[in-house]
C-alpha cells in the first residue's frame, strides 16, 4: 500500500443541490429515495453496486467503492434543487412520466418537501421555457450573490457539512469560448459585474456561486460553463472540483465503446450517422438550433478523438459523422436512437453496423448523477481541486484544459477512475488486468 492519501471522512449531512428539476433531477432523487429504504436497486451506479480490485498479485482484493474510499451514505443526502417552474419534485416526477406512480408514491413526502428555489434564468439562452419562479436581479454579479446565499441558507436550515451542485437543468444556447471575457477570473467577475448578459449565461452565475461556496459543481448538459480558464483558475483557487460536461448516457455511451473496437481491431471507418427521436421537455427545448449547436459540438468529439485520423490515415482520416435530434412528442422520455456506421475491412471492403437503442434517458442518466455527485464531494474531501478528468467516465464531452486532450474510450476512462478511488484509498494505481 502507498502512504495513505489523506481523505477527510464522510461526516454528516451532504446537501444535494440539482440546477433544473425536470425529468431527469426528479428520477434521480426518487430512486435514491426509494434505495434509501430499500424498495428499489440503484441499478447502474458503480458507487453503489460495483466491486473493484485493490492490490496486485496474491495481495489483490475485491471491495466495494465505499469499502475503498469513505462515501457519504445515501441516509445522509439532503436535496434540494432550483427551477423556473415551481412544481416540487413530487409533481415534476408525476409530470415527466418516466417512472410509475407505484414507483414515486412510496416516497411522496419527501418528494413533496422538496420545493424548487427561484431560478437564475435569462429567456435569451432558453427560449422555449416560460417560467416563473424566476429571480429578479440588477446584474449577473447581485444574481450570483443570490445564488450564493440560497446555499448558504440551504446549508444551515438543513444541518448540512457539505453542499455539491450539479446542473441537470435545460440546455443553454451555444456561447463560444471569448477570451476577453472567459479567459480570466479577473475579466469574467468584470463582465458579471458591467452585466455582460451576452457571454455570462446563468449557468456560469450557479457555478461561480457554487465554487465561490467552497462547492463543488458538475454540468450535466452540454453548456460549456466551467469550460473556460476563469473557471479554472477559481476552481484551483478556491481548490474545488469541478467536472463536465454532458452526461453519457445512450448513443454517445454505445460510441465510446464502439469506436474503440473497431480501433482495436483496426478496421476503417468511412462515417458514422446518429439520429434521434425524444419527445420531452429536453427534446422539445433542442429542438431549437441555437440550444442543439451546444449538443452537436458536444455530441461531435467523440469520434475524432477515439480514431485519430493523423495516426492512422489509410483506416480514419476521411470520417462522415453526423449527429441530429429530432423532437417527437409521441415517445415522451422513452427516446430513440440509431446509428448506422460504414465501416471497411480487408482490401476496403465494405460493411455496415445498424444500432436502434431503445432507451430512457432518464433512466440511463439518474445514476450517473448520483455518482458524479458521491465522488466529486469524495474528491473535495481528499483536496482534490480544479478539472477532475477521472470522472470522465461519466460524461460525453468530458473537461479538459488546453494542454491536454480528453480521454473519449470508455475502457481507458473506467481505468482512469479505478486509479483514482485506488489512490484515495490509500493503494496504488496500476495497469493490472483484472
Ligand atoms: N437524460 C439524458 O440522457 C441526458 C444526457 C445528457 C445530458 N442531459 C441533459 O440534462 C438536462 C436535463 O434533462 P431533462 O430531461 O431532465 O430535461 P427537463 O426539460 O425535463 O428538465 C430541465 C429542467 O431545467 C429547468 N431549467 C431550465 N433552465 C433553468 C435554469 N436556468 N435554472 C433552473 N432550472 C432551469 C427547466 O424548467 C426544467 O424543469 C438537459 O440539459 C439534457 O440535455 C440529459
Amino acid at each position: 500500500m502507498s502512504e495513505k492519501m489523506k481523505v477527510k471522512p464522510a461526516d454528516g449531512k451532504l446537501g444535494v443541490l440539482c440546477v433544473g428539476l425536470g425529468a431527469v433531477t426528479s428520477t434521480f432523487m426518487t430512486g435514491t429515495l426509494m434505495a434509501r429504504k430499500g424498495l428499489s436497486k440503484p441499478v447502474g451506479s458503480l458507487t453503489q453496486m460495483a466491486t473493484m480490485r485493490v492490490g496486485k498479485g496474491k495481495d489483490k482484493q475485491y471491495k466495494k467503492f465505499g469499502e475503498i474510499v469513505p462515501l457519504t451514505q445515501l441516509n445522509d443526502i439532503v436535496f434540494g434543487a432550483w427551477d423556473i417552474f415551481p412544481d416540487t419534485a413530487y409533481e415534476s416526477a408525476i409530470h415527466a412520466e418516466v417512472l410509475k406512480e407505484k414507483d414515486i408514491n412510496p416516497v411522496k413526502e419527501e418528494l413533496s418537501a422538496i420545493k424548487p428555489m427561484p431560478a437564475a434564468f435569462d429567456l435569451n439562452f432558453v427560449k422555449r421555457l416560460n417560467g416563473t419562479n424566476i429571480k429578479q436581479a440588477d446584474n449577473r454579479w447581485d444574481l450570483t450573490e443570490q445564488l450564493r446565499a440560497d446555499i448558504r441558507n440551504f446549508k444551515a436550515a438543513n444541518g448540512c457539512a457539505r453542499i455539491v451542485v450539479i446542473w441537470a437543468a435545460s440546455t443553454e444556447i451555444y456561447v463560444p469560448l471569448n477570451m476577453d471575457v472567459h479567459g480570466t477570473l479577473a475579466s469574467f467577475e468584470k463582465a458579471m459585474k458591467e452585466n455582460d448578459t451576452e457571454h455570462i449565461a446563468p449557468s456560469m452565475c450557479y457555478a461561480y456561486a457554487a465554487i465561490a461556496e467552497g462547492c463543488p459543481f458538475i454540468m450535466g448538459a452540454p453548456n460549456l460553463c466551467v469550460d473556460m480558464p476563469a473557471m479554472w483558475e477559481f476552481s484551483q483557487k478556491m481548490n474545488v472540483p469541478i467536472s463536465g460536461k454532458d452526461f453519457k448516457t445512450g448513443q454517445t455511451m454505445m460510441k465510446t465503446v464502439l469506436a474503440p473496437a473497431f480501433k482495436t481491431r483496426m478496421l476503417g471507418l468511412n462515417g458514422w450517422f446518429s439520429t434521434n427521436i425524444l419527445g420531452n421537455r429536453d427534446g422539445e427545448v433542442l429542438d431549437d438550433p441555437e440550444n442543439f449547436k451546444t449538443k452537436e459540438v458536444s455530441k461531435l468529439s467523440v469520434i475524432e478523438t477515439i480514431l485519430d485520423g493523423e495516426e492512422y490515415p489509410d483506416l480514419y482520416s476521411n470520417i462522415f459523422h453526423k449527429v441530429r435530434i429530432n423532437y417527437y412528442p409521441p415517445r415522451n422520455d422513452d427516446k430513440e436512437g440509431w446509428d448506422n456506421i460504414d465501416i471497411y475491412g480487408w482490401m476496403g471492403y465494405p460493411m455496415q453496423i445498424k444500432v436502434d437503442f431503445l432507451c430512457k434517458d432518464s433512466i440511463l442518466a439518474a445514476p450517473l448523477l448520483l455518482d458524479l455527485v458521491l465522488l466529486s464531494d469524495l474528491a473535495c474531501r481528499a483536496g482534490k481541486g480544479g478539472i477532475q478528468t477521472w470522472l470522465s467516465f461519466y460524461l460525453k464531452s468530458p473537461m479538459h484544459d488546453f494542454e491536454h486532450k480528453p480521454v473519449h474510450d470508455l475502457f481507458e476512462q473506467y481505468a482512469m477512475l479505478k486509479n483514482s478511488i485506488r489512490e484515495m484509498g490509500g493503494y496504488e494505481a496500476d495497469q493490472e488486468l483484472d
